[in-house]
């Protein structure tokens, strides 16, 4: 009977080689819809940024990092030799805070700001009074229409906060500035895959393409000006732009993907059901929810706990951390000890058997599984767009918790890669990046100012 249950399961979460290939496909597709078009599946944003850093960019910028699971702000130290220095805060943004009114989220960003000064004061030759220039790293989808001006377009990853989509990001900010006396001028409005991007480049220059694998799921690469149809903008000098792509819309239509029962009752439970499905198949925020949903089901049916039944707290929204998922993976104790704690402690479920404890284990095996396949896919279409598969040397940057702590990702994402693109699979590299995007959005006020 357990056989048959994990087989079902199999049969709705694994994606084979030539289903990713269809994927990679239409992925290409839509890329191309969305460079000719506004409002496409993937928005294919352009970012004005249209130049990698050379490595002598220098001076002093404050960068402030929101949409991660936490809220940073920092400043870095750029040498001109490719060196930084850098000062960083970490704060905890609360749920209550994203789903605020907009005014108080950009009001507790300056706070925060404030609080970064007070911590470093010490060490900052420039305080809180200098005339500071700052890179924003805002990872959500921006209609950017310049360097430092863009609308929300759409909020992603559950915030909330009320009248902030449509307006300019970088006037919100600025008016918190205004409100809370602080002296700074906003100078680039940038998303964390471009921020990767262009804090990878600054040291690896073949870098070209960054993506994020962390609460969110999204990329940005090097597009020709000639292939972004719908750019308004002068291109007079430009050979290339960044575009951010948004993918997290991909497959919003539910063409190519196969979807479970699971993913559409997660996908009606979010702020905005029917968008940002690519997004929930991949990312930190949800894979942990599509385990609970999964297994909250099979103990309805009776295929899961059946000496114990599901507890009030498996039945809880969100009570499953993804981060359980990367704990009972790298379990492989013969008697599943450390699933069977999570189980209990977390989750107030006894008496579990060892086949239950198989049966979570392999169900967070195929929910992860499904994450880094699909985000190899993503990877696939990227290349082929940059036409980077026949030629070594193509660095993609990835930064996010789930790329880098979540055990078997990298290879489960490089076995996919092999699968889908053989031999030229060894041309692409994946490759770690660590708290760029605030970084980049350093580097970008920087270029902005030349
Ligand atoms: C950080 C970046 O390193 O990674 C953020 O600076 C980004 O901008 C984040 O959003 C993604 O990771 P996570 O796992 O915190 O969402
Ligand atoms: C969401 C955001 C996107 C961001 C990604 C990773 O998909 O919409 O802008 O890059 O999360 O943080």
């Amino acid at each position: 009977h357990h056989v048959h249950v994990l087989s079902q399961l199999q049969d709705m979460f694994e994606l084979s080689t030539s289903q990713l290939q269809r994927i990679v496909k239409q992925m290409l597709w839509d890329m191309n819809r969305g460079l000719e078009k506004d409002n496409e599946a993937i928005k294919m944003l352009p970012t004005h940024v249209c130049h990698l850093p050379k490595g002598t960019e220098a001076g002093s910028y404050l960068a402030l990092d929101l949409g991660g699971t936490n809220f940073r702000v920092c400043v870095f130290t750029l040498d001109g030799k490719g060196g930084v220095e850098t000062r960083q805060s970490k704060f905890m943004i609360a749920d209550a805070v994203k789903t605020s009114e907009g005014a108080a989220l950009f009001d507790f960003i300056a706070d925060c700001v404030k609080q970064f000064f007070v911590d470093h004061q010490d060490t900052l030759s420039n305080g809180v009074n200098h005339k500071w220039k700052l890179g924003f790293c805002f990872s959500f989808p921006v209609n950017q229409v310049s360097i430092n001006e863009g609308s929300l377009l759409v909020w992603t990853k559950g915030f909330t906060a009320s009248n902030v989509v449509g307006e300019n990001a970088v006037k919100l900010l600025q008016d918190a500035f205004t409100r809370k006396s602080l002296n700074i001028e906003v100078s680039a409005l940038v998303n964390d895959t471009t921020g990767t991007l262009m804090s990878l480049a600054y040291s690896k220059p073949s870098t070209c393409a960054g993506m994020i694998l962390g609460t969110g799921s999204n990329c940005a690469y090097i597009e020709k000006i000639e292939n972004i149809i719908k750019y308004k903008g002068s291109r007079e000098g430009i050979s290339e732009m960044l575009i951010n792509m948004e993918w997290g819309g991909f497959d919003d239509t539910h063409i190519v993907i196969p979807r479970t029962k699971y993913d559409y009752k997660l996908d009606s439970d979010t702020p905005t059901p029917g968008t940002w499905t690519f997004e929930q198949l991949i990312s930190g925020l949800y894979l942990g929810e599509i385990v609970r949903i999964v297994l909250s089901d099979l103990a309805d049916q009776g295929d899961l706990f059946e000496n114990c039944g599901a507890s009030p707290e498996l039945k809880k929204k969100n009570a499953f951390e993804t981060a359980y998922m990367s704990k009972i993976e790298i379990d492989n104790s013969h008697d599943l000890i450390k699933v069977k704690q999570i189980l209990e402690v977390q989750l107030g479920i006894k008496h579990t058997t060892l086949i239950d404890r198989r049966i979570v284990k392999s169900v967070c095996a195929l929910v992860g599984t499904r994450s880094a396949r699909l985000a190899a896919a993503g990877v696939a279409a990227v290349v082929t767009k940059m036409n980077k598969l026949a030629t070594p040397g193509c660095i993609v940057g990835i930064d996010g918790s789930l790329f880098e702590l979540y055990p078997n990702y990298q290879n489960r994402m490089r076995s996919a890669l092999v699968e889908m693109l053989g031999m030229c699979a060894d041309n692409i590299t994946l490759e770690q990046a660590r708290d760029g995007s605030g970084q980049g959005a350093a580097l970008i006020a920087a270029l902005a100012e030349e």
